[in-house]
């Protein structure tokens, strides 16, 4: 037996977690097995590596060591929840996973994608997620949302440029792979963002059910 693998992506602010839940909730409705998490993060281990990326430092974090953070917190995720999820026929609702990684470390970070590749294979062998629901948004709307939470992340802290090269790669990574992404209007009200969800259901209630 196998699951179904979803992924929910996109820059900050574009209500990926809420529209997560909401999905969640609309399978469950139908019977459907649904196992929620989020990168970095989703087991305690991995959500210690989160709090080293995400809380701002007096000493600045080399490119390389966020990279290698994100893919250490990965492996992690993958053995102890999500591999044993996908084994028992689960639905897994991921918030973030490694597009997040070649948007964030290779568009905003300007790191190499051949590099970020061969991670992505070492850590995750043949595993890519089966569908990719990318909540894409102006990058003001976004950071005016993220703004309005509270205090700023480490990532949050960067500048308009480094979200400008967040928000292309996820544009250029669902234009070359199509039919694994459906990209959602998330600057749109949360109730027009879940009706766009609600006319996804049936297509993924069908890959669900696979
Ligand atoms: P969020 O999931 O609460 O939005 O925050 C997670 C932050 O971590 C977000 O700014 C994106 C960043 N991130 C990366 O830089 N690379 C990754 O691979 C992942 C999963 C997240």
């Amino acid at each position: 037996m196998s699951g179904l693998f979803i992924t929910l992506e996109g820059p900050e602010g574009a209500g990926k977690s809420t529209n997560r839940d909401y999905l969640a909730a609309r399978l469950s409705e139908q019977g459907i097995e649904v196992l929620l998490t989020r990168e970095p993060g989703g087991t305690p281990l991995a959500e210690r590596v989160r709090e080293l990326l995400l809380t701002p430092s007096a000493e600045p974090m080399a490119a390389d060591t966020e990279l290698l953070l994100v893919f250490a917190a990965r492996a992690q995720h993958l053995a102890e929840v999500i591999r044993p999820a996908l084994a028992r026929g689960s639905v897994v609702l991921c918030d973030r996973f490694t597009d997040a990684t070649y948007a964030y470390q290779g568009g905003g970070r300007g790191l190499s994608v051949e590099r970020i590749a061969q991670l992505e294979t070492f850590v995750q062998g043949e595993l890519r997620p089966d569908l990719t629901l990318l909540f894409d948004l102006p990058i003001e709307v976004g950071l005016a949302r993220a703004a309005a939470r509270g205090r700023l992340d480490r990532f949050e802290q960067e500048g308009r440029s480094f979200f400008e090269a967040v928000r292309q790669t996820y544009l250029e990574r669902a234009a070359q792979a199509p039919s694994r992404y459906r990209i959602l209007d998330a600057g749109q009200s949360l109730v027009q963002v879940q009706s766009a969800l609600d006319a996804l259901l049936p297509e993924l209630l069908v890959r669900c059910r696979g």
